[in-house]
């Protein structure tokens, strides 16, 4: 891991960066694209949850007693910015079964790329839970800044935002409009297009992941 500041922690980490090469080839099947990410996210959750909060439990190990550390605190809530975030969602849950699980809704108008919500569906007492909003391309900013609004409207108030690909143009848009939120991503990239996608990226996650075009 690097923090770039306190922002933005870019997970350089050599398994993250090779599984990321594989997925942006152009030539690289649907399936194994959906898998890799898959590994990724549960890396990704690893660095995302740090620093959790903990307190300790009594147990007995075949050995002895000892107070052993757990997590402590509620169930926290992961949000899939719909529809590519559900496959970073996935490889989450895999690796935190018990947390609860959100989604938002939010389509990309073509022409102003302004997010448009059409579904918005969260756990009960976000205000009491650590909420991990997960994307993977942080590109404008627009939808992620958009759907941090809501999750804030809704109560949460301790929120973390996990990408696979940030822009630098997304990554201050977030800072600037919620500069309270800690951005997690396995790449920065160089830029976006005049068409509002990750250059070099990986083309369009949601029609990668799941084979639509
Ligand atoms: N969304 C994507 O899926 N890809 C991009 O490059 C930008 C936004």
């Amino acid at each position: 891991m690097s923090d770039l500041d306190e922002h933005v922690t870019h997970v350089n980490h050599p398994l993250v960066q090779h599984k990321l090469t594989i997925m942006r080839d152009k030539e690289t099947p649907t399936a194994v694209f959906r898998q890799l990410l898959r590994e990724i996210s549960q890396l990704l959750a690893y660095e995302v949850t740090r620093g959790l909060p903990m307190t300790t439990k009594r147990i007995d190990t075949p050995m002895q007693a000892m107070d052993a550390p757990t997590l402590d605190g509620k169930k926290l809530a992961l949000i899939s910015i719909l529809r590519a975030g559900n496959g970073l969602l996935d490889g989450v849950l895999e690796l935190i079964p018990s947390a609860r699980v959100g989604f938002v809704g939010l389509y990309r108008d073509e022409e102003t790329l302004e997010p448009v919500q059409y579904y918005f569906k969260v756990p009960e007492g976000l205000d009491d839970r650590l909420v991990i909003a997960v994307d993977p391309m942080l590109a404008t900013g627009n939808s992620s800044v958009a759907a941090i609004d809501l999750l804030k409207q809704a109560g949460a108030t301790n929120i973390r935002f996990l990408c696979l690909l940030a822009a630098p143009e997304g990554i201050a848009r977030m800072k600037e409009a919620h500069p309270d939120v800690p951005i997690v991503t396995a790449a920065i990239d160089e830029a976006l297009n005049d068409v509002g996608y990750i250059i070099p990226g990986l083309g369009d996650a949601g029609d990668r992941m799941f084979g639509t075009k």
